[in-house]
């Protein structure tokens, strides 16, 4: 950054620092969580290139700066995934026209990845709204314990892939006790409703989310020249996850009941890092949401409020790419930071959802990542419309949209009901 860039980027950032303060919950001990010690910071200014030279209108940003900080992320973060596969084959194993009471179409596809050993079958649930006059919008989520847990329709297939014990797990295999043990967080109904699709894909089907050396999911279908080799910029659990989020759209484009120029993205916490960067590696999908995604997704990393980038390399080995960890204490030395993820989603719709209790994700340096992408938004002509972080239960839907609900870290149906609203703004 030149001085002169440097200085005004330094002013925004004092302007917004000290703004509103939530109440203290339970969160990990030994970490910041009193605004009044944020060190000052100073972000990497998203417009300047790596040439020094600034971006001012959008078709540099599409053709320099865009093509610059997405691989940023690539080699500093995520790490660098393959692109669509050769062997892939969509097989709906299942489709029933009286869903949801009547409601819905339910279709269930399996994704075949890979041949042999390492083949993986990942499965997609798709409920289509019935009423829907043409291709629906819709939105494709990527969910923890099982499409089976997003919902109690007792036809839901159960994962067979890893999953993590509790919520009717055992040993790592998900039971029949676990159907709709989730469904708080998937407004299933309220969405078909609005005349959207829904569709999840199981996170655990992708890549199990341990630290395996990346031997089972994804990363074994493209092995390394010498397996005993990992680069520091190879992908890694979250963009395996993201990855498989594109391979699912592959399928929706597939699927003449579904517009999928007009499907938006959505994860909560881990998986929303993962819609982030499924939204930045992926153009097709046309609205991405995050839900309390925290460090490594919405929230400023150089903040240091809640998690750490130390500590979510340590606590996470697996999620992010080799490189990410010489950012450990060190965030400031980082080209990127996540306001820069965020603006990757420009010009489309994106969403940034916090929760007031969520302190270990960070609220407010979430909002401050919103803002801090809205100068990519601008050469668009796509105002935030805040310069200043909303209180509690007051969303704002620009094109960026934001909000910070009462409440803990969680998917509520208040949640949902901004993400339809912004929807209808956007995908209608
Ligand atoms: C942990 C982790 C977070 C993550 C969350 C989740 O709390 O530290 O970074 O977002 O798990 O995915 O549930």
């Amino acid at each position: 950054m030149k001085p002169v860039q440097m200085q005004s980027f330094g002013c925004f950032l004092l302007i917004v620092l000290f703004t509103s303060s939530f109440s203290v919950t339970a969160q990990p001990k030994g970490y910041l969580y009193d605004e009044s010690k944020v060190t000052p910071y100073e972000l990497p200014d998203p417009l300047v290139c790596v040439d020094g030279t600034k971006v001012t209108d959008s078709s540099a940003w599409l053709k320099k700066r865009r093509p610059e900080v997405l691989s940023l992320f690539e080699d500093e973060v995520f790490g660098c995934s393959p692109g669509k596969p050769k062997a892939m084959r969509f097989e709906v194993v299942e489709e029933a026209k009286e869903a949801l009471g009547g409601r819905a179409t339910r279709k269930q596809v399996v994704i075949h990845l890979g041949k042999g050993k390492k083949a993986l079958a990942v499965n997609l649930l798709v409920y289509l709204p019935r009423k829907a006059k043409g291709p629906a919008a819709g939105f494709l989520t990527i969910n923890f314990m099982g499409n089976h847990s997003v919902h109690a329709d007792p036809a839901i297939r159960i994962p067979t892939s890893w999953v993590r014990n509790g919520n009717g797990v055992k040993n790592n295999k998900a039971t029949s006790e676990g159907r709709g043990s989730r469904a708080s967080r998937w407004a299933i109904d309220a969405i078909i409703d609005r005349g959207y699709a829904f569709a999840t894909v199981y996170y655990g089907d992708i890549d199990p989310d341990f630290n395996d050396g990346y031997e089972n999911g994804v990363h074994p279908l493209f092995p390394p020249k010498d397996p005993t080799k990992r680069k520091p910029t190879d992908w890694a659990s979250i963009a395996g996850w993201a990855w498989g989020l594109s391979r699912c759209l592959d399928y929706l484009e597939t699927d003449s009941a579904v517009d999928a120029k007009r499907i938006a993205v959505m994860g909560h916490s881990r998986l929303g890092k993962t819609s982030l960067w499924a939204g930045a590696s992926d153009e097709r999908f046309a609205l991405v949401i995050s839900n309390n995604s925290g460090c490594g997704g919405a929230a400023l990393s150089r903040r240091k409020f809640g998690e750490t980038v130390k500590r979510i390399n340590t606590s996470f080995p697996h999620w992010f790419c080799e490189n990410y960890k010489k950012y450990n204490d060190k965030e400031g030395e980082c080209p990127v930071d996540q306001h820069m993820l965020i603006a990757l989603s420009a010009p489309r719709p994106v969403y940034v959802a916090s929760a007031e209790g969520d302190r270990w994700a960070d609220p407010k340096g979430e909002f401050l990542a919103a803002l801090g992408a809205e100068p990519v938004y601008q050469l668009f002509g796509h105002e935030f419309g805040v310069v200043t972080q909303p209180p509690v239960d007051q969303p704002v839907h620009g094109r960026i949209g934001y909000h910070v609900r009462t409440g803990k870290h969680d998917v509520t149906s208040y949640d949902w009901g901004q993400y339809l609203d912004f929807a209808d703004k956007h995908l209608k």
